[in-house]
């Protein structure tokens, strides 16, 4: 048994849905007068975990052994929390292997003080139920928050791609209420947001819910939050190209506070590897997707997200690949090596790919991708655009922030975080941009 704990720490994993899960839990803590400190203070830890990639989930236990050795060093014993992803996998697993309080899923997170205080009283302390009442309704307003925030307006998938465990740690895909989306976006803006990412694992398959015939779509929320006095930039991520409406097409050229960027993850350029993927669209699908983007918005940075050694990708997969990457251009992208994870069907297709190939395959998907962002950082050089002040940079009197197209930014003088400045794009590097301040549009 431990003490109910006066003192937390939220360490998060993930992807950004994962990152605005572990903020909206260190809100709920911090109304129930818990005050957050750093790990090697905190009575209790809570790890906010992923599973997408074997060497994600492994971390887990990595770090709980780690933060175990590091307390009893100086005679500390935390209470350990595991939320997130492999929480909701692995549920009683982790208890038997790695002797943790409480293991909380990623829709149950709502009740982690009540485990907390079950677990301080000594009773094993496990939710990874997925209840059909939403989890947001039961956690406190939202406060301060940095001038970007994260908002979920949509969460978990139906697309069942053969590699992925989302479907199964997130849930059936299910869309958040117009009205409490457009609250939370109050809320953040008046506790210090400029800039909103609307967040979902589908993000664009965000529905109101009504008949098809009046059923409203991100769009349609989008042009309602472009609305909020303060709101100056509006993103969402990550989309997938079948729910890649026209309605939202057409929002990306006229709605002015929706940022000119699009991640839009493709997984690989060959339609052989795309349908073992079951991804439901070809690359040509693909391809002309963004030709239709790219006619409304001409200077829309694309990013994506790429696996390399699906199983039975030949190498001319992998050319094809290559050649997708070189027709589309991206501004960004995230490339990886496939892992194969336990009760996904991919994990039981033959013709593994070899780790080497897969190594080599990454190494020249990667420097594709690199030289194509220092192309499109190059080619913003002389632009003069929006930059959103988000921290100090690393040289006194330097400050970072973030350009439409969503590079980083620096510009030297006396900025505010919070800050909409304009600025000329002055000189590009492989990863970021300099700009001079030419003047302020909102403090
Ligand atoms: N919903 C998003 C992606 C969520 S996961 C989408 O469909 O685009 C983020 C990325 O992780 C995926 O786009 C994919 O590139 C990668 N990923 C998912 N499962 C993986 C696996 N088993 N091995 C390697 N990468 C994987
Ligand atoms: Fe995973 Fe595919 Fe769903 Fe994205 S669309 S979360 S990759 S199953
Ligand atoms: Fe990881 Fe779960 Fe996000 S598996 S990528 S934290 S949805």
């Amino acid at each position: 048994m431990k003490p109910a704990p006066k003192t937390f720490h939220v360490k998060s994993f993930g992807c950004q849905m994962n990152v605005y899960d572990g903020e909206r839990m260190a809100e709920l803590m911090a109304a129930q007068g818990m005050i957050a400190t750093a790990a090697g203070e905190a009575d209790l830890v809570v790890l906010n975990t992923c599973h997408i990639r074997e060497r994600a989930t492994e971390k887990v236990y990595s770090d709980i052994g780690r933060l175990r050795k590091d307390a009893r060093k100086v005679g500390r014993d935390p209470m350990i929390a595991v939320a997130g992803c492999v929480a909701q996998a692995e549920g009683a697993e982790i208890v038997a292997r790695a002797k943790v309080d409480v293991v909380v899923g990623p829709q149950a997170y709502h009740n982690l003080p009540g485990l907390v205080a079950q677990a301080a009283a000594g009773q094993a302390a496990l939710d990874t139920d997925m209840p059909l009442a939403s989890k947001f309704g039961r956690l406190p307003a939202r406060r301060r928050v940095g001038p970007s925030a994260f908002l979920t307006v949509q969460e978990g998938c139906d697309k069942f791609c053969t590699y992925c465990v989302v479907p199964y740690t997130r849930g059936a895909e299910i869309s958040r209420p117009f009205a409490a989306i457009v609250d939370e976006a109050r809320a953040l803006v008046d506790a210090g947001a400029r800039e909103i990412t609307l967040l979902g694992q589908n993000v664009n398959a965000w529905t109101d819910g009504a008949e098809e015939h009046n059923r409203r779509g991100l769009h349609d929320l989008i042009r309602d939050l472009d609305r909020i006095p303060g709101l100056s930039r509006i993103r969402y991520t990550t989309s997938h190209p079948n729910d890649m409406t026209q309605g939202l097409i057409d929002a990306h050229g006229d709605v002015e506070s929706l940022m000119p960027f699009l991640h839009l993850p493709v997984q690989s350029g060959s339609t052989r590897i795309l349908k073992a993927m079951n991804r439901s669209h070809g690359r040509d699908d693909y391809l002309r997707l963004l030709d239709r983007v790219r006619a409304v918005r001409p200077d829309i940075a694309l990013s994506g997200d790429f696996i390399v050694g699906f199983p039975r990708e030949t190498s001319d997969d992998f050319a094809d690949t290559l050649s997708l990457v070189d027709a589309v251009g991206y501004a960004q992208a995230f490339s990886f090596k496939y892992s194969p994870r336990p009760g996904t069907p991919a994990a039981d297709m033959d013709d593994e790919v070899p780790e080497a190939v897969m190594d080599e395959r990454l190494q020249a998907l990667q420097a594709a991708l690199g030289r194509d962002q220092q192309a499109f950082n190059r080619a913003s050089v002389g632009r003069t655009c929006t930059v959103l002040i988000e921290r100090p940079g690393k040289l006194p009197g330097q400050m970072l922030g973030k350009s439409p197209w969503l590079q980083s930014v620096h510009v030297m003088g006396d900025h505010t975080i919070g800050d909409l400045v304009e600025v000329e794009l002055t000189a590009a590097g492989p990863v970021s941009l300099s700009g001079r301040v030419r003047r302020l549009l909102a403090a």
